[in-house]
């Protein structure tokens, strides 16, 4: 079976992607950073060593049925202890950056109430000074949907507008602790996914549902996805202030934010579907970052929410607009987009497979396939399929849209539909496939003038994929288990010999 899916996965990957597979490092400019990319609860286990507390995620993965697999990442990779070895593969791949996130609840058990956890700061100390005399820039998420379980119990999660002083409070301490060092800071990992998993789809912690997913008639609202992305933008909007008044010039730093940046192409070629892709967009992405370039939601979105979207005052309009440096896009596949507001799309089954997401994309039905087709090889992510030319078009779009504020990657990979033996997984050609073809894209929108300057794979380890558990596996380096032995994938081996610019595996 193995072999087979090889052989037809890597077909249709080839034929996808015609225009661009070829690829060099030095396609791409000078300086451009190459890097790889994980997040704290994701790798570090050591759930409760060292003074760190119960993270939102270690109480949620606790309850039947909240994680495939029944798993939780009270281990995960160990990247807590093993972080040494980590950063030597990363060594040994010649990456020039490493994007990794700071847990909350690890510097800050008990939020603004308690200590700050020394541990945690010696433990992020180590790593930001291991990367640096090695040459590997780090590049830091400050939220990456860990925080501590008692702001969720005490304030009700990112629900409160309490949680902004908190949030600004850990921003801080890390800001103080590490901006000596760190020059690239990302405030906040995929806010629009975020509240959309856990305020809208009932996914992630805390679970929240609005309609039209899951059972709401709990009291949930459609607006809370909305509340929630205001008071993470404002909780965005006070940090930055913070970072620019007293820790940008410690290293002429940078800040910005990451943004889960799925492309939306049209259904068909009715124009209702055009503008329906068009509002996915600005649904998607333009939720987050016209906030931040501009001090305001996309007219798009007031269109279609009038007054349930909250709105800034003016002094918040000025502290959000022009509050990042750049843009982290998180892209790894497109969706067909069709109109539902002249349609009238049905959607009121609890899956919604067939209907329109309202609170987060404005009436727009998306769909990975037309006519039973999928428009790109289908990956292990559901959502997630291979178009490479699709980061060509998101970063022409971000490009537009914002002025060609410049861009990092932050995130771009691959994970297999199924799940298959040890050697499959190390033989992962279709992951090769897979970078090459979005970076030859990547590196076309960056010849079209697009201010892209750096690429991190999603991700550096196979780890805990948050609710599939570990069965979905990203990593260019393969965790065997029990021994959590770190094994190179022939991707990890590929990435190496295109960084160090010598012939690709084919
Ligand atoms: C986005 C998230 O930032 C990351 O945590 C996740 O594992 C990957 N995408 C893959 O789904």
């Amino acid at each position: 079976i193995g072999t087979y899916f090889w052989i037809v996965s890597i077909s249709a990957v080839k034929s996808s992607t015609e225009e661009h597979t070829d690829v060099k490092r030095s396609d791409f400019p000078h300086g451009f950073l190459f890097g790889a990319a994980t997040s704290a609860y994701q790798v570090e286990g050591a759930f409760h060593e060292d003074g760190k507390s119960l993270s939102n995620w270690d109480i949620f993965c606790h309850i039947d049925g909240n994680v495939v697999d029944g798993s939780n990442a009270e281990i995960a990779d160990d990247h807590y202890h093993r972080f040494m070895e980590d950063i030597e593969m990363m060594e040994s791949l010649g990456l020039t950056a490493y994007r990794f996130s700071i847990s909350w609840s690890r510097v800050l058990p008990r939020g603004k109430l308690g200590q700050i956890n020394q541990a945690a700061i010696e433990f992020y100390s180590k790593i930001v000074d291991n990367l640096l005399l090695r040459g590997i820039q780090p590049f830091v998420t400050l939220f990456h949907f860990e925080f501590p379980q008692e702001l969720e119990v005490r304030f009700g999660g990112w629900l409160s507008p309490l949680m902004q002083e908190e949030y600004v409070y850990f921003a801080e301490v890390c800001f103080r602790s590490f901006s000596d060092r760190v020059k690239h800071w990302m405030t906040f990992n995929e806010v629009n996914l975020y509240a959309e998993f856990a305020y809208e789809r009932a996914v992630f912690p805390p679970l929240r549902c609005s309609p039209p997913f899951g059972d709401c008639d709990s009291g949930n609202s459609d607006v809370e996805p909305l509340i929630v992305a205001h008071n993470i933008l404002l909780a965005h909007g006070q940090a930055a202030k913070v970072y620019r008044e007293r820790f940008k010039s410690k290293t002429d730093g940078l800040l910005g934010i990451t943004v889960s940046a799925f492309m939306y192409v049209p259904l068909t070629d009715d124009e209702n579907d055009k503008e329906a892709a068009n509002r996915a967009l600005a649904f998607n992405t333009g939720w987050t970052l016209d906030p931040l370039v501009f001090g305001e939601y996309p007219p798009e979105m007031r269109q279609i929410h009038g007054s349930e979207l909250p709105r800034f005052t003016a002094e918040q309009s000025l502290l959000l607009s022009k509050s990042i440096d750049f843009i982290g896009i998180n892209h790894y596949g497109t969706l067909y987009a069709k109109d539902c507001i002249h349609s009238g799309c049905i959607c009121n089954d609890s899956s919604c497979t067939a209907g329109s997401d309202r609170a987060v994309r404005g009436f727009v039905y998306t769909t990975g396939e037309r006519n039973g087709i999928p428009i790109g090889e289908r990956t292990g992510m559901d959502r997630f399929f291979v178009v490479p030319r699709g980061m060509e078009d998101i970063v022409e779009y971000i490009k537009e849209r914002y002025n060609n504020m410049p861009m990092f990657v932050t995130e771009n990979g691959f994970s297999y539909p199924v799940e298959e033996d040890e050697s499959f997984q190390l033989h992962d050609v279709g992951r090769i496939q897979f970078h090459r073809s979005y970076l030859a894209h990547l590196a076309q929108a960056i010849r079209k003038g697009g201010d892209v300057r750096g690429y991190f794979v999603w991700s550096l380890l196979d780890n805990f994929e948050w609710t599939n558990g570990y069965g979905i596996k990203f990593g260019l380096y393969y965790i065997e288990h029990p021994t959590l032995k770190r094994i190179p994938k022939l991707s990890a081996t590929w990435y190496g010999d295109f960084l160090s610019n010598s012939t690709i595996v084919d």
